[in-house]
């Protein structure tokens, strides 16, 4: 078939990664998807910084919208971030020109996600977001396909890499706060301000996307409780483990009786739990349901290839996609029918 043509905007350490790896594993890509997946055209915002990438025969654009309003695409990445400015603006002219999009970005979801999925669904393109929650867990598309007629009661996990690194280290190696930061802002795990991290936003971020496809309901990232990791000290870590207990930061969403409950903030858990075997960067996600039972995953939360890989992956779903042929829900449920949210009381 013909090759997909993929628009990149926003070359961090996701970006790059994304087209180092779309290059090195062409030939696979191509195997397994029965065409080519090439990079077209990109867009970010310093042209010169070494990237360790080759950009030759690449077309540049300097603003992200015109790269997704562009003809010769099929596919429009954004790897920008933020929830407003430019991310959203490119990712809604995308979706309007009929692009399909694939985006990493979980605070665009968690404030607009709703109504980009009802352009998505709209126009029949396919909003994919894999990379958005838990770095490279496929844990959207498993939510999404495979817990088909699952009710679930609860779904909680560790979210954020950053702070599950730094509390890891703290507690292993005794290194303070600032510099365990350092270290995943220098690793590239971090949050370009990495206050989303330690302060709870981005667990937040990715628990509001969580809900939504647990329970079929509305985003709402407003009403989620949340404390962050900046306050914990190392006495705070050791009198834990005398306990018995470890501190992780949890994002846990559950139906109550009375309505949702989310809630995001530093949780003892018992030394021996496997939550508590979580170590670094790795994120997990449980998930309670009735049919399924309990289900656990976990995997690398941060980081450019393993976020990469959740990309690449959405990437190849529109590979294979055929044209014409409707698309599923982009949150498990067309959005339109989404239940109104309705907060514990
Ligand atoms: N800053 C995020 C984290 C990146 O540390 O988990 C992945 O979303």
């Amino acid at each position: 078939g013909e090759a997909l043509r993929v628009g990149i905007a926003g070359l961090g350490t996701v970006g790059a990664s994304v087209v180092r790896v779309l290059s090195e594993k062409a030939g696979e890509l191509t195997r397994q998807c029965g065409r080519d997946i090439t990079v077209a055209a990109v867009s970010a915002r310093d042209k010169t910084r070494d990237r360790g990438i080759t950009l030759g025969g690449i077309d540049w654009y300097d603003d992200p919208v015109a790269l997704a309003k562009k003809a010769e695409i099929d596919v429009f990445v954004e790897l920008i971030g933020g929830e407003d400015g430019i991310a959203r603006a490119c990712v809604k002219a995308a979706l309007e020109a009929g692009r399909h999009v694939v985006t990493a970005n979980k605070a665009l979801l968690a404030a607009h996600g709703v109504s980009l999925a009802e352009a998505a669904e709209k126009r029949g393109v396919l909003l994919n977001y894999e990379a958005a929650v838990a770095g490279g867990i496929p844990v959207i598309k498993t939510m999404r396909e495979a817990m088909a007629g699952n009710t679930i009661s609860r779904v909680f996990g560790i979210l954020n890499g950053t702070c599950n690194y730094i509390l890891t280290r703290m507690e292993e190696e005794g290194i303070s706060f600032a510099d365990c930061l350092a270290d995943a802002q220098r690793l590239g795990y971090a949050e370009a301000d990495p206050t989303f991290d330690i302060e709870g936003h981005d667990t937040a971020h990715k628990l509001a996307i969580l809900t939504s496809l647990a329970f079929g309901t509305r985003i709402a990232a407003g009403d989620i409780y949340m404390e962050g990791i900046s306050n914990i000290t190392q006495a705070d870590i050791r009198a834990a483990g005398e306990l018995g207990y470890r501190i992780k930061l949890l994002g846990v969403a559950q139906r109550t009786e009375s309505g949702i409950e989310q809630r995001v903030h530093p949780t003892m858990v018992p030394t021996a739990s496997v939550i508590a075997q979580v170590h670094g960067v790795t994120n997990a996600v449980a998930i309670e349901t009735d049919i399924l039972g309990e289900l656990l995953m976990s995997g690398p939360g941060a980081g450019g290839n393993a976020t990469a890989s959740a990309v690449i992956g959405d990437i190849a779903d529109i590979a294979k996609s055929r044209p014409g042929f409707q698309h599923g829900p982009v949150f498990g449920r067309p959005a339109r029918e989404l239940a109104s949210y309705k907060r514990a009381r």
